[in-house]
């Protein structure tokens, strides 16, 4: 079928994402707020959970804090997300209840989303080992300046960014997780856990959307993921600064030390990839033009170059001068 632009895709779309988004998501009612990980200050145990909780904290090792916080600013840069996927040919008006299908996964996406950065941020602030003030200054710069994701406004192209990115925030969560519960942290651990699923079920709705552009306008499918494959899928935390800092120099400092902690590797950046290729069945799409074939060739052997280059690397001694933030008490 061939299609005049990726407006009229998005139409032609709205019927299967109309019943398919509810399906994606699970109802309100069934899911975890910020409060089922939290101490009940209305408790007559409050003061025992909170010290509970307190004395977890103490046991977590700095850099998984400051990989903690630096995930927490991340999740709360939230506005910017649901902005930019509104601003999406064919998505429309994320507010308006009688919007297109597309804004109404944007709204119920947004609902779940916004309960990672709350149930972050209140732990952040609970545990007596970050300065908030710094961390909502990060958060206040970092909506501020907003991102470049280098798609356009085109859905194709976001849509392959957000198959990544929920991907790359599901392995920064559970790795942060399973550190927490080797450290003695368990109610971290298990707050970690369960953001990780989320991000693991939006993931699966972006794959499936990339799925159907796949189906029906295959070309052009192929062409936006090794677009954003080649340009590399970057975190939207980029601006990421401190107080008195520059734009985008925290995100640097922030990437090293995700590396290092083991928290967001150059590994799970290739396995995404590689998993990405699988789940859409790219080696085995046929018809291609001759363009997208190339682009196709190209993006299936990517995960191997990076291997190579990862493999290459290896010897290189790992730095571990402390990496220090503004938010640390
Ligand atoms: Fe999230
Ligand atoms: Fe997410």
């Amino acid at each position: 079928m061939m299609y005049a632009s990726r407006k009229s895709v998005m139409k032609h779309l709205e019927p299967f994402i109309d019943e398919q988004w509810p399906k994606l998501l699970r109802s309100t009612d069934e899911l975890w707020q910020p409060s089922d990980f939290l101490p009940d200050f209305t408790s007559e145990s409050a003061a025992e959970d909170l010290a509970e909780l307190q004395e977890e904290a103490s046991r977590l090792p700095e850099d998984i804090l400051n990989s903690l916080v630096g995930d927490t600013i991340t999740e709360e840069a939230l506005p910017t997300y649901a902005q930019w996927l509104a601003s999406m040919k064919g998505v429309g008006q994320a507010g308006c209840t009688n919007g297109t299908p597309w804004a109404a996964w944007n709204r119920a996406w947004c609902a779940e989303e916004n309960r990672h950065g709350d149930v972050l941020a209140a732990y952040l602030r609970l545990c007596g080992r970050v300065k908030m003030r710094e961390v909502e200054l990060t958060i206040h710069h970092l909506v501020y300046d907003g991102m470049d994701i280098q798609t356009g406004s085109d859905p194709y192209r976001f849509f392959v960014y957000t198959s990544f990115q929920e991907l790359a925030t599901l392995r920064s969560h559970r790795n942060i997780g399973r550190m927490a519960e080797s450290a003695g942290a368990p109610r971290l651990a298990k707050m970690n856990r369960v953001i990780a699923g989320d991000e693991g079920w939006h993931a699966k709705a972006y794959r499936l959307f990339i799925q159907k552009f796949l189906e029906i306008d295959t070309d052009e499918a192929v062409l936006a993921i090794a677009d954003m494959f080649r340009k590399k899928i970057i975190m939207p935390a980029m601006n990421l600064r401190e107080s008195g800092g520059e734009k985008g120099i925290a995100f640097k400092r922030f990437e090293v030390l995700a590396q290092r902690a083991g928290v967001y590797t150059s590994r799970d950046y290739i396995e995404i990839m590689e998993f990405l290729i699988d789940a859409w069945e790219l080696a085995q799409l046929t018809g291609l033009s001759t363009e997208a074939q190339d682009a196709r060739d190209f993006v299936c052997a990517l995960p191997g170059r990076y291997r190579k280059a990862l493999e290459r690397r290896r010897d290189t001694a790992t730095d571990e001068t402390p990496i220090r933030f503004n938010w640390m008490a």
